[in-house]
C-alpha cells in the first residue's frame, strides 16, 4: 500500500516554494526595520516547557501535544508554538545581560494534533515576534504595527484586530470569581467543553463560539471592567498609542486566547476569508511566563501569525505572486557524444554565475526544447554537430525566437552581455 504524508500535514512542492520564499523574504525585510533579530529554537522540547508555559488545562497541553519519549524515558514534545521555546532560550542563554530589551523574531514549523480542516493543520509554519524585557506598553503598539506591516507589505486586506486586556495575577482572581458567580446559575445551559471549562479555567469559557454558550457569555461582567489600576492604565495606554498611529482595532471583552501565559493585552488578527478558523495571528503579554520557566521575573509581549492562513487570505484576494525565478540559460545536445562537452559548459556557464541547465534525460532536441520552454529558459545553446566540429554553437533568444552563431571561446561574453542587456 502506498503510504501518503499524515494526517494534517502537506508537501510544499517547488511551484509553491517561491511563495514562501516571497513571504518569508518579506516577514525578514520588514523585522529587521523594526530592529527584531531571528531566533532558531528546537523543533522539540522538554514536555514540562509547554506544561507549564502554556499551561496545564489549556486545550494545547490536554489533547493537542505530540509527546514521545526519548531513549532515557525523558518526555519530549514538538513545539505547539514558539513564545515558550523563545523564553526558555532568552533565559538559557542569558541574552537579558547584554541588552536589557531584546526584540527577536522567528519563522518556523509547530506541530498541534488538532482535527485538520481547511486553514487548520497538524504541522503549520508560523512567523512570530517576541520582545523580552519592558512592560512598556509601546511595545505592546510596536509588536502589532510590525504585525501590520507583513501583512500590507504582502498586500493582505481588510484585516481586523480584536483587543482585549486579560488583566494580571492580582485583577484576575476577582473577576474570574465573579465570572464563576454569574456563571453558577447557568451551568446547566453550557455545553459540555465549557462545563468543563468552568471547573478549570473559567476564563475560556468566554471563549465559546457555540450559540448557546454566546448568549449567556453576552451579558457576563467584562475583564476591562474589572482590572486593578496598574492594568486598565497600561490598558488605556495601549488603546491611546494605538488611536496615535491611525490604527483601528474593536475591542472585544471576550478574547482571552487559548494559551494561559497572557497577562495585560491580549489580541487577535482575523481575516474574513478564512471561514472557522479566523484568526490569521494573535498575541499578547506574557509579564509572568519568565518566572514561570524559573527565570527572573522579566516582562513580555509577542504575536504569531499562520504562515498557511496567510497563503490562504493571499489566494483569495488574488494577490499576484511573484514569477518564477527563470532559467538565464538551457544547453542543449543533439548527439550523445556531445553530453560530456556540454555538462562541461553547463558548469562552465554556471561557474561565470548564471544559471544554466541541461537534459539528461536523453530526449530529442524537440523534447530537450520543450523542456527549454517549461523551465522559463531565457536562451538556449544548441550544440550541433557540424557547427560545434568548427568551433561554434547556437545561441537562441527564446523571447525573440532569433538565433545565431557564436563561437564556443566567445560565448560566456555573448551571454552576459546579452542577459545584462535584457
Ligand atoms: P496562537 O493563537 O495559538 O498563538 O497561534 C498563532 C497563529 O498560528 C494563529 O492565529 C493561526 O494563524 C496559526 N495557527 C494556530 N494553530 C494552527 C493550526 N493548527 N493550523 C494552522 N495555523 C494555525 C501562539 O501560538 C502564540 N505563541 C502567539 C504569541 C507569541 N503570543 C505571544 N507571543
Amino acid at each position: 500500500m502506498f503510504i501518503n504524508v499524515p494526517k494534517g500535514t502537506q508537501d510544499i512542492l517547488p511551484e509553491d516554494i517561491t511563495k514562501w520564499y516571497y513571504i518569508e523574504d518579506k516577514i525578514r525585510e520588514v523585522l529587521n526595520k523594526y530592529g527584531y533579530r531571528e531566533i532558531r529554537t528546537p523543533a522539540f522540547e522538554y514536555t514540562e516547557l509547554f506544561v507549564r508555559g502554556i499551561g496545564e488545562s489549556t486545550d494545547i497541553v490536554t489533547k493537542e501535544m505530540f509527546t514521545f519519549p526519548d531513549r532515557k524515558g525523558r518526555s519530549l514534545t514538538l513545539r505547539p508554538e514558539g513564545t515558550a521555546p523563545v523564553v526558555r532560550a532568552y533565559l538559557e542563554n542569558k541574552m537579558g545581560r547584554t541588552s536589557k530589551v531584546v526584540k527577536l523574531f522567528y519563522i518556523g514549523s509547530m506541530f498541534r494534533c488538532e482535527k485538520p480542516q481547511a486553514g487548520r493543520f497538524r504541522q503549520f509554519n508560523q512567523f512570530g515576534i517576541e520582545v523580552i524585557g519592558t512592560e512598556s506598553p509601546v511595545v505592546d503598539v510596536e509588536v502589532i504595527a510590525a504585525a501590520l506591516e507583513v501583512y500590507e507589505k504582502l498586500g493582505l486586506k481588510n484585516l481586523k484586530i480584536l483587543l482585549n486586556s486579560v488583566g494580571c495575577k492580582k485583577c484576575r482572581v476577582d473577576y474570574v470569581q465573579k465570572l464563576k458567580e454569574f456563571i453558577e446559575d447557568k451551568k446547566i445551559f453550557l455545553c459540555s467543553e465549557c462545563i468543563n471549562r468552568y471547573k478549570k479555567n473559567p476564563l475560556r469559557v468566554l471563549d465559546c463560539k457555540k450559540d448557546s454558550c454566546q448568549k449567556i457569555i453576552k451579558k457576563a461582567p467584562r475583564i476591562t471592567e474589572n482590572l486593578c489600576q496598574e492594568c486598565r492604565l497600561h490598558f488605556a495606554e495601549v488603546i491611546s498609542y494605538l488611536d496615535d498611529l491611525k490604527i483601528k482595532y474593536c475591542i472585544d471583552y471576550r478574547l482571552v486566547r487559548g494559551l494561559d501565559y497572557y497577562t495585560k493585552t491580549a489580541f487577535e488578527i482575523v481575516s474574513g476569508e478564512l471561514g472557522a478558523q479566523n484568526a490569521i495571528g494573535g498575541g499578547g503579554r506574557y509579564d509572568d511566563l519568565a518566572e514561570e520557566l524559573e527565570g527572573k521575573p522579566t516582562p513580555g509581549v509577542g504575536f504569531a501569525a499562520g504562515i498557511e492562513r496567510m497563503i490562504i487570505v493571499m489566494n483569495q484576494q488574488k494577490i499576484e505572486w511573484p514569477k518564477y525565478k527563470e532559467i538565464d540559460v538551457f544547453v542543449t545536445t543533439v548527439s550523445e557524444e556531445n553530453k560530456v562537452i556540454a555538462f562541461k559548459l553547463l558548469q562552465k556557464i554556471r561557474n561565470f554565475g548564471l544559471s544554466a541547465d541541461m537534459d539528461y534525460s536523453g530526449g530529442s532536441l524537440k523534447s530537450q526544447m520543450r523542456i527549454a520552454n517549461k523551465v522559463g529558459a531565457r536562451y538556449v545553446i544548441i550544440m550541433g554537430q557540424e557547427e560545434f566540429a568548427k568551433g561554434l554553437v547556437i545561441l537562441r533568444n527564446m523571447k525573440t525566437k532569433e538565433q545565431r552563431e557564436v563561437q564556443t571561446d566567445n560565448l560566456i561574453n555573448e551571454l552576459t552581455s546579452c542577459i545584462d542587456s535584457m
